[in-house]
């Protein structure tokens, strides 16, 4: 799974972001256990600049730590809460640890629509080096399933490169289970349950 880079689609169609904002659920601030999950600011990008910063994070994404500016770059596009065109909603959400008021990672969920008008949240995660292996990833991404299911969103989907064992557990303890669809070298996982709305 890729996380941190949205997809951007290629031919906006020109919806305004009234309509586009309509359209998707917006992250709302989050408690679990051991964390706050605040919705993603442009300003986050100060802490995590530090906290990305080491290159084994990429080992399985791709990409590379990014300067402080890419960072409010990418983040200015993010906090739209949508792709250009509309097509997708982006709501992100970065961990705080209630113990050292640290930033540790982010939960994201780029969520689609299907023909029939089903939402679909394709989940990615990231655990900075030396907060990873104390199940913060999965009490994160739990805690935004619940929600994600409090506002119509029950199929979930992420994509994680077979050698990633680290990753797969975490779906694995969520509830997703790997399926035979591979997406550029990934395998998808995707949630059993699918209620109708
Ligand atoms: C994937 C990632 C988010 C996991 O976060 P985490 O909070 O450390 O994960 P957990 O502590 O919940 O570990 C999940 C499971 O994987 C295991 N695990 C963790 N790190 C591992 C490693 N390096 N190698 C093998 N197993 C590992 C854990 O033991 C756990 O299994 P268990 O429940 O049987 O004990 C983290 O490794 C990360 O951020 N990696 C870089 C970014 C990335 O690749 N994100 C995923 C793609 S979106």
């Amino acid at each position: 799974m890729k996380p941190v880079f949205h997809t951007i689609p290629r031919k906006p169609t020109g919806h305004s972001s009234r309509v586009t904002d309509a359209l998707w659920p917006t992250a709302v601030g989050l408690t679990s256990p051991r964390m706050t999950l605040e919705p993603l600011r442009v300003e986050h990008a100060d802490e995590a600049v530090t906290a990305w910063s080491d290159v084994s994070l990429y080992q399985f994404t791709g990409g590379a730590p990014a300067t402080e500016r890419q960072l409010r770059a990418r983040y200015s596009r993010q906090v739209v809460g949508h792709s250009p065109d509309g097509t997708q909603g982006w709501l992100n959400w970065m961990l705080r640890r209630h113990d050292n008021g640290e930033i540790i990672g982010t939960v994201q969920a780029t969520v689609t629509r299907t023909a029939t008008g089903r939402m679909n949240a394709e989940l990615a995660w990231v655990i900075a080096t030396n907060h990873q292996r104390q199940h913060l990833a999965g009490e994160a991404a739990a805690t935004v399933i619940a929600w994600l299911h409090q506002v119509g969103i029950d199929d979930l989907t992420a994509h994680i490169h077979t050698d990633h064992l680290a990753s797969a557990g975490v779906a694995h303890h969520l509830g997703l289970r790997p399926t035979t669809v591979i997406v550029d070298g990934e395998v998808e996982w995707r949630s059993g349950t699918r209620r109708n709305h």
